[in-house]
């Protein structure tokens, strides 16, 4: 078993692909399991990470993918929340059978060290923010409540069979490869890209915490390093409250348009209608600081998002 050796569910998505990069750069043999629903090949293009085709619900595969390993980033999950309203079963199935099925494969194998790629809005609920590790968490959707379970089975894993297990509550990460996800930046950014108008749920005023890809990786890379003993849940956060209509004019005036149409639709059931968190734990535990403001992260996904954009269109042509 090499201390370096990790197994990264879920690495061919938004997050698992920007993280695979950083861990290879600090010489990490990384192995990639990923069923490809929502994620592709074409994100790690670039990796030398070993690729399994595989289910995290799949116990042989899970079995099979944790030989010689250190520890496990489990990230693969079903991750919108707006989905999980309309399909509780399939988030169920995933995120908690699934969570399990990786903790549990963990324990034959002897793995003693997991990060659990948690979410810090969603599971808390609606609950004055900033919230942080005190906050009581009572979700308001599918989503929260199976990340909730998820949380819960990693603190009884780590006390019942001795394992090292962080739960990281992610706030709503933005950045490059994330076209396929459903959350605010990437509908604004592709509502602009299509010269269509810019559709806000609600009234606008429901605020998130936006956190820069790069930050939460390097958070993710601090939080595994210093592998904490037993259970433990941190939130990874910029700390800074946005509403969703001051987001949508910063990505106006990142691309240049205004005066863009906005739309306002009714609220969707699920979502939490004010949220921000509080990364003083992170930074106590593990030394974590976001450092990108909220202009640059869009103005590198903006980049990004045109890119991409070009890359689709040309294609579309040929
Ligand atoms: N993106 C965010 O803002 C955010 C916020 C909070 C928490 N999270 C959590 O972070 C993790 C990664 O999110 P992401 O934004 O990269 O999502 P993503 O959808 O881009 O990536 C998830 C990856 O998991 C894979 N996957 C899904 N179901 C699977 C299954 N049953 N078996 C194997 N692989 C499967 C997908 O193909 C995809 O490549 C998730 O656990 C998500 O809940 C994300």
């Amino acid at each position: 078993m090499h201390k370096n050796k990790l197994l990264l569910t879920g690495g061919c998505g938004f997050i698992g692909s920007n993280l695979v990069k950083k861990l290879e750069q600090k010489n990490y043999d990384v192995i990639i399991l990923d069923n490809l629903s929502k994620g592709s090949l074409d994100y790690i293009k670039d990796c030398k990470a070993r690729f399994i085709e595989a289910d995290i619900r799949d116990q042989k595969s899970v079995a099979e993918a944790m030989q010689g390993v250190y520890g496990v980033i489990h990230l693969a999950a079903f991750g919108s929340v707006v989905e999980s309203v309309e399909s509780p079963e399939e988030n169920f199935d995933i995120n908690v059978r699934g969570t399990f099925n990786i903790l549990n494969q963990c324990r034959k194998a002897g793995v003693q060290q997991v990060i659990f790629a948690s979410t810090g809005g969603a599971l808390i609920g609606n609950t004055p923010p900033p919230v942080n590790e005190n906050s009581l968490p009572q979700p308001i959707s599918p989503y929260g409540s199976g990340k909730l379970c998820g949380e819960a089975y990693c603190c009884s894993f780590a006390h019942a069979y001795d394992m090292n297990i962080t739960a990281l509550r992610f706030a709503n990460v933005i950045g490059p490869v994330s076209w396929h996800k459903k959350g605010a930046v990437t509908a604004f950014m592709k509502s602009i890209l299509n010269n269509q108008n810019i559709t806000i749920y609600g009234d606008g005023t429901a605020t998130r915490d936006f956190l820069f890809i790069d930050d939460l990786c390097n958070g993710i890379i601090q939080a595994y390093e210093k592998n904490l003993p037993g259970f433990t849940p941190v939130h990874l956060a910029s700390g800074k409250e946005v509403s969703v209509r001051s987001l949508a004019q910063s990505i106006c005036e990142v691309a240049g348009v205004s005066n863009y149409p906005i739309e306002l639709l009714p609220r969707r059931p699920g979502e939490v209608e004010k949220n921000f968190g509080d990364y003083t734990l992170a930074r106590q535990l593990f030394d974590f600081q976001p450092s990108t403001s909220l202009k640059k992260a869009l103005s590198i996904t903006w980049e990004w998002f045109k890119d991409q954009n070009r890359i689709i269109q040309k294609n579309k042509e040929n």
